[in-house]
């Protein structure tokens, strides 16, 4: 990516945006602000850029590129979903420089972000939204759906499918082959050894089920 990309708008300016605020500075691209709905950071600068206002105001900044920086994926679905009611937003799919992808074997969707060190391997699938963050690693035909979360450091190890909205967090690990349902979660540090029904929180070694989520 060079600098005459479109200027980046950042949809998101707590947390993870802040992290792909580093990644967009990192690939030199202009970040011409954020965009957030907390009242409390109306008029904000974050990180020397301006919080330009709420979400549904992206269509006033047509020139610009758009990435979805909210790492929860329910919530991150239905911003896409608001903006999409309002226009057609061209989403940026940002890689960090310090990833390994080689996009000849990875298929990456459209508004995807991938943050340093995360390492993929080969005939690896992603839908579109994915996050895949700090040093997490994807395994040989791994597929994984839309609006799916990587936390850091998490293994996903070969043939694992991940289904729509799913979220592995810090340091967990899929055993090799194994199925997410659509809307489950592994909380942080489980170790899943066994398919995950659709919208379950499973945590530990063996995961086992904390509860059920709300549907999708
Ligand atoms: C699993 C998770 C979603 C549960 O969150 P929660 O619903 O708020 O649950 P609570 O924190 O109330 O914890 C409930 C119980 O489970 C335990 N627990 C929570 N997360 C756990 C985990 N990952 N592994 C093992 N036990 C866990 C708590 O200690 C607590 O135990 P207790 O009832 O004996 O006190 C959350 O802890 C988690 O792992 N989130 C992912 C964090 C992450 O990876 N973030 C990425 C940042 S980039």
């Amino acid at each position: 990516m060079t600098t005459t990309s479109p200027a980046l708008i950042i949809i998101g300016a707590s947390g993870f945006g802040l992290e792909v605020h580093f990644l967009a500075e990192r690939l030199g691209r202009r970040v011409k602000g954020f965009l957030d709905d907390n009242a409390n950071l109306a008029g904000a600068t974050v990180l020397g850029a301006p919080v330009l206002g709420k979400i549904e105001s992206w269509t006033a900044h047509p020139e610009c590129e758009f990435v979805v920086a909210i790492g929860n994926p329910r919530i991150r679905r239905k911003v896409v979903a608001q903006m999409g009611a309002l226009g057609t937003p061209a989403f940026a799919t940002l890689i960090d420089p310090a990833a390994l992808l080689d996009q000849r074997l990875v298929a990456l969707g459209q508004g995807s972000i991938i943050c340093a060190g995360a390492m993929f391997t080969t005939q690896i699938t992603l839908g579109q939204h994915c996050i895949v963050n700090l040093n997490a690693t994807i395994g040989h035909e791994a597929t994984l759906g839309d609006f799916v979360t990587i936390a850091p450091l998490a293994a996903i190890s070969g043939c694992v499918r991940l289904a729509d909205l799913v979220e592995v967090g810090t340091s967990a690990c899929v055993r090799q082959g194994v199925t997410m349902g659509p809307g489950s979660m592994l909380g942080m540090g489980g170790v899943l050894t066994k398919d995950a029904e659709a919208n379950t929180l499973l945590i530990g070694n063996p995961a086992r089920m904390l509860r059920q989520l709300p549907p999708l």
